[in-house]
C-alpha cells in the first residue's frame, strides 16, 4: 500500500485493552485504550512507527549514522537511538539544552542506547535545525554518510498504518469502536491517522485533545502534513475539512509540558484505576481530554471509544517536581 521502504520495529499490534477500571467507575462499557506505549524497543511510543519509515530511508540512502535534534528528555531522540542500535547505524543527537548535570541525566538513556549527544544550549527550533544541518555536513566532510531523522510526511506513514491496524482490532470487537482520542501536537501523528482513517472510509470520529498549539496552528501543521501524505503516496483521500475529525482547546492551559490540575488528576485517575503510567507533557492532557469527553457528554454512551496512548513514560521519572499534590 505505501511503496517507501520500512524497517521492522514494531514488530506485532500493539495491545488494545478494554479501561475496565473506568468502565466500572463510570458505569458505561466501550472504553478502550491502545497501548503503543508497549512496544518492543527503547520503551515505544508513537515515534517508533515513524522510526520505520526513517531508518528505511536512511538505509536505502546508505546511510551510517542517523542524527536527530530534541529536547533533553525528547521521545524522539530516545527512540532513535535505541532503534539506530538496533539497526546498526550510529547515532548523533543534538539537544537543544544546556551541557547542565540535569540535562545530561535527562538524557541518560541516549547515551545508554550508544549515542553521541551534543549540547547546544536552550536555542528555539530553527537555530537547532540548522546545527544538525551542520553537524550532518561536518561528517560528510569526515567520509561518514549522515541521514537527518524528522521528515514530517514520511514519519507520519508510521500512523496511517497504526489506524488500519486499530481497525482490525476494532472490528473484532462486539461493537467497533466509534471514537478515536489522540494528542493534538506537531502534526504527523494525528495526520498519518486522519489519512488512514480517511482510506478506510472514516470508521472513526477523531478526537484532537491539543497538548502544544493553538487551534489555527494545530490546523496549519495538520493540513501540511496531510496534504504531503497525499503528495507523497499519490493516494487521494478527499478533502481534510471534511473529515470527521474534532478539536479540542480545553487542556492547553498555560501551553506545551505545563501540567493542568486537569492533566495531574488524569495521571492519578490511569495510576489507580488502570495501573497504567501517563506523563504531564503529551499523553496526560490527552488522557484529561478523554474522561472530560466522556464523562461530559462530549462522546455520546453506546459509542466505544479509545484513547492512544503514544507512549512517552520515561519522562514521569524526571517530572515528580512538577506533581502539585503528590510528593
Ligand atoms: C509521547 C508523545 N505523544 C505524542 C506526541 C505528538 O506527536 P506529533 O509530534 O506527531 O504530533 C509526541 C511527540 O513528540 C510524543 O513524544
Amino acid at each position: 500500500m505505501l511503496r517507501e521502504p520500512r524497517y521492522d520495529l514494531v514488530t506485532s499490534p500493539t495491545p488494545l485493552r478494554r479501561l475496565s477500571g473506568f468502565e466500572r467507575a463510570l458505569g458505561r462499557p466501550g472504553l478502550f485504550i491502545k497501548r503503543d506505549d508497549l512496544m518492543e524497543i527503547g520503551l515505544g511510543g508513537n515515534k517508533l512507527r515513524s522510526l520505520e519509515f526513517w531508518l528505511g530511508a536512511a538505509l536505502r540512502e546508505r546511510a551510517d549514522i542517523v542524527l536527530v535534534a530534541g529536547g533533553a528528555t525528547s521521545n524522539l531522540c530516545r527512540l532513535t537511538a535505541a532503534a539506530a542500535s538496533v539497526a546498526g547505524l550510529d547515532c548523533l543527537i543534538v539537544h537543544n539544552a544546556e551541557d547542565s548535570p540535569a540535562d545530561r541525566e535527562r538524557s541518560f538513556l541516549n547515551r545508554l542506547f550508544g549515542a553521541e549527544t551534543r549540547f547546544i544550549g536552550p536555542v528555539g527550533e530553527e537555530e537547532r535545525g540548522a546545527a544538525t544541518k551542520a553537524a550532518a555536513e561536518e561528517l560528510k566532510r569526515k567520509g561518514r554518510a549522515p541521514y537527518i531523522v524528522g521528515d514530517a510526511v514520511l514519519g507520519a506513514l508510521g500512523y496511517v498504518l497504526a489506524a488500519f491496524e486499530l481497525h482490525e482490532q476494532s472490528q473484532r470487537e462486539a461493537t467497533p469502536l466509534r471514537h478515536v482520542v489522540l494528542a493534538g501536537s506537531m502534526g504527523p501523528t494525528e495526520a498519518g491517522f486522519i489519512f488512514g482513517n480517511a482510506m478506510l472510509g472514516h470508521p472513526f470520529q477523531v478526537h484532537l485533545v491539543s497538548v502544544e498549539y493553538e487551534k489555527a496552528e494545530l490546523e496549519d501543521r495538520i493540513r501540511l502534513v496531510h496534504d504531503g501524505i497525499g503528495q507523497r503516496t499519490g493516494l487521494s483521500v478527499g478533502r481534510l475539512d471534511q473529515a470527521p475529525l474534532h478539536y479540542h482547546m480545553g487542556h492547553l492551559g498555560g501551553g506545551w509540558g505545563v501540567p493542568t490540575p486537569e492533566s495531574e488528576a488524569a495521571i492519578i485517575a490511569f495510576a489507580r484505576t488502570e495501573g497504567i503510567l501517563v506523563e504531564h507533557v503529551y499523553t496526560a492532557k490527552t488522557c484529561a481530554g478523554f474522561l472530560d469527553l466522556v464523562v461530559n457528554g462530549g462522546i455520546p454512551p453506546g459509542e466505544p471509544a479509545c484513547i492512544i496512548h503514544t507512549g512517552g513514560t520515561a519522562a514521569l521519572f524526571s517530572q515528580r517536581e512538577q506533581f502539585r499534590t503528590l510528593s
